[in-house]
């Protein structure tokens, strides 16, 4: 008898299939979110579970599961949808997907760096008015990045992609992060004591992790600690983020400009950020390519098969439960 498992949401095809061949798939197949009611009543039983980041995954999911749950696969390489600790506890394997997302997710950063940088959306919201306008030296001035300096706050691997790009532009890369990492002399990147990068960088790009230590690491203080003239990019995870300090100081002139993927109580989005010209809002689409949602799907896959076949997954999260 196969497996039993839970998928929150369609997947691409491929990973659809690959599940299908191998498993007994359970799919809540809407185009919404499972609801909080329905997660838990259908995760009752199953041997694997397959959510998205936007289902939390805590200990009253894992009791509605019960003692056969043997892996939670996210399809995501952030996992602060889950509680890891209860499942580590449980015994129950956490995996996640990184590196198959970490050059779409770069592109989307520069993709805002630039959007916010040089004012696009705000000029493609003007011309669709179709508000009167005409080439003028100073209309819709925006920011040069070419020659300008990077301040990536996390350096792990979307990080250091990130940066990576920056010699494209001639840009001076620096970073923050707990500590010194060797790679980044290949990449030109010069370590920064986290007050010094808000000062010195005129980008200043996120790529840490969400947890309790990292919730509003970027408040007023620190967009207070930036240059009037810094473009703010969270490709990351919203509350990591004070909006409504990041709102002010767009507003008050505190920095030039942000670009934002994600959002602290997502999806809804602070209505002061939404009254906002400087701010370039994208719904959450740093790996949203069709070939990398289509890794994302396989990897979570593999994953889930992985450990219910008793093989080790490529990816764990709490590889110490493999290890016991
Ligand atoms: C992730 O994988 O954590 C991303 O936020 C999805 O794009």
């Amino acid at each position: 008898m196969t497996a039993p498992i839970l998928v929150t949401r369609r997947l691409p095809a491929e990973a659809m299939a690959f599940l299908e061949a191998r498993c007994d798939v359970t799919l809540f197949d809407e185009d919404r979110p499972i609801p909080r009611d329905r997660l838990l009543s259908e995760a009752k039983g199953k041997r694997g579970l397959l959510p998205l980041l936007t289902d939390r995954i805590d200990d009253e999911v894992l009791s509605a599961a019960g003692p056969d749950l043997a892996v939670v696969a996210n399809y995501a390489v952030g996992y602060d949808n889950i509680d890891v600790a209860a499942c580590t506890r449980r015994g129950i394997i956490v995996t996640n997907t990184p590196d198959v997302l970490t050059d779409t997710t770069a592109d989307l950063t520069w993709s805002l760096i630039l959007a916010a940088s040089r004012r696009i959306v705000e000029g493609d919201r003007l011309v669709r008015a179709t508000r009167p306008w005409a080439w003028a030296p100073e209309f819709l001035l925006g920011r040069e990045v070419t020659g300008k300096t990077l301040g990536v706050v996390g350096f792990g691997r979307i990080g250091r992609a990130v940066a990576a790009r920056a010699r494209g532009f001639e840009m001076r890369a620096l970073y923050h992060a707990r500590r010194e990492h060797p790679e980044a002399a290949a990449l030109g990147a010069e370590h920064r004591a986290f007050e010094a990068l808000l000062a010195e960088a005129d980008v200043v790009s996120v790529h840490i992790p969400l947890t309790e230590d990292t919730r509003h690491r970027f408040g007023e203080a620190e967009f207070r600690a930036m240059k009037t003239t810094a473009v703010f990019v969270n490709t990351a995870r919203g509350p990591i983020v004070d909006e409504a300090a990041l709102a002010r100081a767009l507003r008050d002139g505190e920095i030039f400009a942000a670009g934002l993927d994600v959002y602290e109580s997502e999806p809804e989005i602070h209505p002061d950020l939404l009254a906002l010209d400087n701010v370039v809002l994208a719904p959450h689409l740093g790996s949203a390519t069709v070939e990398t949602r289509t890794a994302m799907g396989m990897l979570a896959a593999e994953n889930l098969v992985a450990v219910l076949d008793g093989r080790r997954p490529p990816t764990p999260v709490n590889a110490e439960v493999l290890d016991r």
